[in-house]
């Protein structure tokens, strides 16, 4: 299940998905305001099988560090993760979107980014 596969995220990101603020980003509140992003889906799946490395800015606090890939999931591991970091600790998807599916997934492993195309992925998504 997704709460499961999270095991191997709470180190980084805590079981509170509160994250540590300067060094790892919180996932409480910050999930559902990148999925209200045109793009922000996408962005999601593209951080989990890619990593992300690059200047970001969540509420407030910058955070500069790296986030390995998880290309190693399987399509339906990285699915349950998305949709359990989607649904936890308040945050909620917004209306209208379905949940995450391992064919959602699958359909991104065709890009093959790195972490620094997906941290300019990122500004492109106009968070704030
Ligand atoms: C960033 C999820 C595992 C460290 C992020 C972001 C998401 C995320 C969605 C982007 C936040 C944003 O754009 O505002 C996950 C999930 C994980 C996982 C679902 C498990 C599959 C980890 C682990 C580490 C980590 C194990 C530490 C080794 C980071 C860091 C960033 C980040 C440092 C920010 C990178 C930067 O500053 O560019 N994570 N994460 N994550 N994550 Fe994770």
């Amino acid at each position: 299940t997704g709460a499961t596969v999270y095991q191997q995220c709470q180190g980084c990101h805590q079981t509170t998905g509160q994250g540590i603020p300067g060094a790892f980003p919180p996932l409480a509140g910050n999930v559902q305001a990148i999925l209200a992003a045109k793009g922000g889906r996408a962005y999601l799946i593209h951080v989990v099988l890619y990593g992300l490395q690059g200047p970001i800015k969540v509420k407030g606090q910058t955070y500069n560090g790296a986030m390995p890939a998880f290309a190693q999931l399987s399509d339906n591991q990285a699915a349950a993760v998305l949709n359990h970091v989607s649904t936890s600790w308040g945050n909620k998807l917004p209306q209208g979107q379905k949940a995450f599916t391992a064919a959602e997934v699958k359909a991104q492993r065709a890009k093959k980014l790195t972490p620094a195309q997906v941290a300019a992925e990122r500004q492109k998504l106009g968070l704030r």
